[in-house]
């Protein structure tokens, strides 16, 4: 895990502190929907004010194309922000940089929080521009990161900022990267990788790392059709990269040469459409009917998961099983969820679980409270089990 300057390193009394929050969260009709990201970040802001900072939150949110649009406004996030840290007040500047910016954080006291508009309305933000990340630094003393879901964007707020200031990780970076760093660096074994969603093409970088990783590969949701397709097995209707048949074989064989142990489904649960209700049957790989979609992984094969799953110590979840949003195709899914979580509780494993249909799947089987730790974090989580390293905790370890 990389050594960063964590908050307890810095003395933030009276400073502007410059905090890069990630606040790209679900907003329908201008009322936040799910505001996981924005209570996770309230432990840095109350660390911080209880340190007598100014704490400056700055993010971005969507994506404006480097243009003002008060369609991807952060005006929304300050009733939920301040919500989230006791009900204290947090001032709004309708500008990130320049005159704006300057006057609403002038006005602060030691304690007091603001937030800035979107970073994202100015194009050197993406373009990660010199000149943007000086204005920004303008803005205050010291930079903390914690944005850890954001960490694979190497922009300016991210990147060049953090090497213009004096910099530390802020509590939620540093709870993911610990998370991930117990799975991946320094895991009680037998680990268990439990790897799902629908496409193999944009996870054959992070199968190819985990393998080297993991003692047992678990495959499901569409992209285990795949893999089941490479294997000369009928998948019928089934959403499948059938182009990606060699790579997959290319996969198992790396497994073999690295003794990791894949498991694919053995029987499969079929219907003619991902519809709600629709009439499902269960039948064996290799049985599956020409006119049929596989929706999600069978009976016999949840019973060999939750049979790994009691033997393993750690593991890391990523992508939904099945269908998940469609019942009865989430069985698999919500079961595999439950055995998790109840293993966890018991203390007889380490779960580590990111992405945002996996957290929606916990969420719905009920035991996100159970997993020991659930990202915030979608691509970054899956850069950092690709073995990437995030531009975002570069700066942090290079700027030091
Ligand atoms: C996310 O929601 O995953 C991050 O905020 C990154 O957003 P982006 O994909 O628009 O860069």
């Amino acid at each position: 895990m990389p050594k960063l300057r964590t908050l307890d390193e810095l003395d933030v009394r009276g400073k502007r502190v410059l905090l890069r929050a990630d606040l790209n969260v679900p907003v329908k009709d201008g009322v936040v929907t799910d505001a996981t990201r924005v209570e996770r970040l309230a432990p840095t802001i109350e660390a911080l004010i209880n340190k007598g900072a100014k704490v400056v939150v700055m993010s971005h949110f969507g994506r404006p194309q480097g243009k003002k649009d008060p369609a991807f406004s952060l005006r929304p996030l300050v009733a939920p922000l301040s919500r989230a840290i006791g009900g204290r007040e947090v001032v709004f500047a309708d500008d990130c940089i320049g005159a704006e910016a300057k006057r609403a954080i002038a006005m602060l006291r030691p304690g007091q929080v603001a937030l800035l508009e979107n970073l994202r309305f100015h194009a050197g933000e993406e373009a990660n521009a010199p000149e943007f990340a000086r204005a920004l630094a303008e803005l205050g003393d010291i930079y903390v990161d914690d944005a850890f879901s954001a960490a694979h964007r190497a922009h300016a707020s991210i990147d060049a900022l953090a090497r213009l200031l004096p910099n530390a990780a802020g509590k939620l970076m540093q709870a993911e990267l610990a998370a991930l760093a117990a799975v991946l660096e320094t895991p009680r074994r037998p680990l268990l990788a439990l790897i799902g969603g629908a496409k193999v093409s944009t996870k054959l970088d992070l199968l190819r790392f985990l393998i080297g990783k993991v003692d047992i590969l678990v495959l499901g949701g569409a992209m285990a059709n795949t893999f089941l397709f490479a294997a000369a097995c009928e998948v019928g209707r089934s959403l499948c990269e059938r182009d990606m048949a060699a790579s997959a074989l290319q996969t198992l064989r790396l497994a073999r040469e690295r003794n990791c142990r894949v498991v694919l489904p053995e029987d499969v649960v079929v219907a003619a459409a991902p519809e709600p209700g629709a009439a499902a049957q269960t039948v064996a790989v290799g049985s599956v009917p020409s006119d049929m979609m596989i929706l999600d992984i069978g009976p016999r094969t949840i019973t060999r998961i939750t049979g790994l799953l009691d033997g393993a110590r750690t593991i890391v979840w990523n992508g939904p099983l099945g269908a998940f949003e469609t019942p009865p195709f989430d069985r698999a899914t919500v079961a595999v969820a439950k055995q998790v979580g109840e293993l966890t509780r018991a203390g007889r494993l380490l779960s580590v679980a990111g992405g945002g249909d996996t957290v929606a799947a916990l969420a719905a089987a009920g035991v996100t409270d159970e997993v020991s730790y659930v990202s915030t974090a979608g691509g970054a989580f899956l850069e950092w089990l690709e073995g990437r390293e995030l531009p975002g905790v570069a700066a942090l370890t290079q700027a030091r």
